[in-house]
C-alpha cells in the first residue's frame, strides 16, 4: 500500500458534536472540554459555530466558549460561520480560522442554510474576503458530496462547481463531506480522482460521518488516493440536525487507534483523548458510540 508517513486529524466534535445534542450542556464544560483537547497532542480544533442560535441553540454561546477556552499556540481554533451576521459575532473573538459551508446539492443547502446554491455564492463571498482581511485563514466545506438526504444520488459536476467557486473566493483548505455516511471506498477514490485532477491533495481533506460504518474503509481509500487530513469527532459524537438520519462523524478515537496502528503518525496522546472522551460522555449522559470506548467499557467493567 501507498500510505503516507503521517496524517493531521481535524477535531471537529466540540462543533459537528455538540450541535446534535438535544440537551444544552453548559458552557464551562464545553471550555473545559476544548481544554482538554487542547491537551492531547491535536493542532486543530473546531470549537463552536456561529449559525443562527435558534438553528442550533446548542451552540448559542459560541461567542462565550471562544473568549474563554485556554489557547495553545501550536493548536489552530476554528469556527463554523455562515454570514455576516456570523462573522460579526466570530470577531468578537480571537478566532484563528472560519469555516464557510454549503452544499453540493439544492435540498440540502435550501434545507442547512435557507439559500439556493446560487444565492449562497456571494454570501460566503463577502465572509471569506472579510475574514481575510481580518487575517484568519479560511476553510471550505462541501456538503453532501456524496449523497444528499434528499436527493440522493448528487453528480460529479456538482461538488466540482461547487468546489470551484471556494477556492476562487479563496479558502485554503476544502473539506469534503459525506454529510450522511453513504459513501464507499470505491465512490470515495472515484470522486478523488476527478477533484485531484483540480486541486492538489494538500488543500483537500475528508469529512466522513459513519452512518453505515463505512468510515474508516473511505479513509483508507483516501489514504491511498494521497489525502492525509481528515476531520473526526471524539467518541463519535454528532451529526448534521438538518440530514435525516446523520449520525456521528468518524470516530477520533477509532481513526488514531487505525491510523497509529498502521504506523502512520498523528501526533495525538491516546490515553489524554480518552480521559476527554469519558468526561464529554458523561456530560451528555449517554454512552458515545465510537468502538475504542466500548472495548474500554467491556475491558473495564468485566
Ligand atoms: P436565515 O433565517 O435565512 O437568516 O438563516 P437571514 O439572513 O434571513 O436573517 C434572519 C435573522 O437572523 C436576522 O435577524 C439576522 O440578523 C439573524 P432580524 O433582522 O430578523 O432580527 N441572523 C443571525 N443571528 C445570529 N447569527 C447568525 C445570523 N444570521 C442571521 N449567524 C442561516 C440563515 C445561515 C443563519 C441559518 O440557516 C443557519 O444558521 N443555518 C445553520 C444550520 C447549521 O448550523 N447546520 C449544521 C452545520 S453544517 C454541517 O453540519 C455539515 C458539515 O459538518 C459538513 C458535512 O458533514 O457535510 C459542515
Ligand atoms: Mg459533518
Amino acid at each position: 500500500m501507498n500510505l503516507p508517513n503521517s496524517v493531521t486529524i481535524k477535531e471537529v466534535g466540540p462543533r459537528d458534536g455538540l450541535q446534535n445534542e438535544k440537551v444544552f450542556i453548559d458552557t464551562q464544560d464545553k471550555i473545559d472540554w476544548v481544554n482538554q483537547l487542547s491537551e492531547t497532542g491535536l493542532s486543530y480544533i473546531e470549537v463552536t459555530s456561529f449559525v443562527h442560535p435558534k438553528w442550533i441553540p446548542q451552540l448559542k454561546d459560541a461567542v462565550h466558549v471562544l473568549k474563554q477556552i485556554k489557547r495553545k499556540k501550536t493548536i489552530t481554533y476554528a469556527a463554523l460561520v455562515p454570514n455576516m451576521k456570523g462573522l460579526e459575532r466570530a470577531l468578537e473573538t480571537d478566532v484563528d480560522e472560519c469555516s464557510v459551508f454549503m452544499s453540493a446539492s439544492e435540498s440540502h443547502n435550501m434545507k442547512n442554510i435557507n439559500k439556493t446554491i446560487d444565492g449562497t455564492f456571494p454570501v460566503l463571498n463577502e465572509v471569506v474576503a472579510a475574514s481575510l482581511k481580518e487575517n484568519k485563514t479560511v476553510r471550505g466545506y462541501v456538503s453532501t458530496v456524496f449523497g444528499c438526504p434528499y436527493e440522493g444520488n448528487v453528480p460529479i459536476d456538482a461538488v466540482l462547481h461547487v468546489s470551484e467557486n471556494l477556492f476562487e473566493m479563496g479558502i485554503s483548505e476544502l473539506s469534503l463531506g459525506d454529510t450522511i455516511g453513504v459513501a464507499n471506498p470505491r465512490q470515495v477514490e472515484q470522486v478523488l480522482e476527478e477533484v485531484l485532477k483540480r486541486f492538489p491533495s494538500d488543500k483537500l481533506a475528508m469529512h466522513f460521518h459513519n452512518t453505515r460504518g463505512t468510515a474508516l474503509a473511505n479513509v483508507l481509500a483516501s489514504l491511498q488516493m494521497g489525502i492525509t487530513k481528515f476531520d473526526s469527532s471524539l467518541g463519535g459524537l454528532g451529526g448534521c440536525p438538518y440530514a435525516p438520519g446523520a449520525s456521528g462523524n468518524l470516530a477520533t478515537d477509532d481513526l488514531i487507534y487505525m491510523l497509529e496502528g498502521m504506523g502512520i503518525t498523528t501526533g495525538i496522546q491516546a490515553d489524554k483523548l480518552l480521559k476527554a472522551s469519558q468526561f464529554i460522555e458523561a456530560k451528555i449522559n449517554k454512552p458515545l458510540p465510537s468502538h475504542s470506548l466500548q472495548v474500554h467499557r467491556a475491558t473495564c467493567y468485566s
